[in-house]
């Protein structure tokens, strides 16, 4: 079964009780609820990691090389500072798939610019905890044409 990882960024264990105007009141763990059943739904194997630490996030791209067919990220605040990201992005060969709640474009300025964009396949944001679920579809489509089938 193909297997992808979801990867998210710093801040992100708190959601539901940090900035819901923004976020909304959905906690991490309903999301990641969320996003099982529609990876099930899609005939896909799902590892799902949340961490702080920049580094954590580096070291789980580079363990995925080899074992995952598509990375789905929400690198959170790293997304406009991290060129350790986006490197470690561009040393493995996975299709990358950038998502955001938030429509990062309508924020502040030091939102509007993303490290990671330039090396994923595409950036999902704006549609709430549905970007996710975007972001899931799009995995799989990926992984069909990957397959030719
Ligand atoms: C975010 C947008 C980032 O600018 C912010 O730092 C986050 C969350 C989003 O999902 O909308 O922590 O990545």
């Amino acid at each position: 079964m193909p297997h992808i990882l979801i990867l998210h960024g710093p801040n992100l264990n708190l959601l539901g009780q940090r900035e819901a105007s923004i976020y909304g009141s959905a906690s991490l763990a309903e999301i990641d609820k969320l996003v099982k059943e529609e990876a099930t739904r899609m005939g896909l194997e799902v590892t799902i990691l949340q961490s702080n630490y920049e580094g954590r996030l580096v070291e789980a791209i580079q363990d995925a090389r080899g074992k995952y067919d598509v990375v789905i990220i929400n690198p959170a605040a790293y997304t406009h500072t991290s060129i350790a990201l986006r490197d470690a992005i561009l040393a493995v060969n996975i299709p990358v798939i950038e998502v955001h709640i938030s429509n990062i474009y309508k924020r502040e300025a030091f939102r509007h610019k993303s490290y990671i964009t330039g090396v994923a396949m595409g950036q999902i944001c704006g549609f709430g905890i549905n970007s996710y679920l975007l972001a899931i579809k799009a995995a799989a489509k990926i992984i069909k044409e990957r397959k030719g089938v």
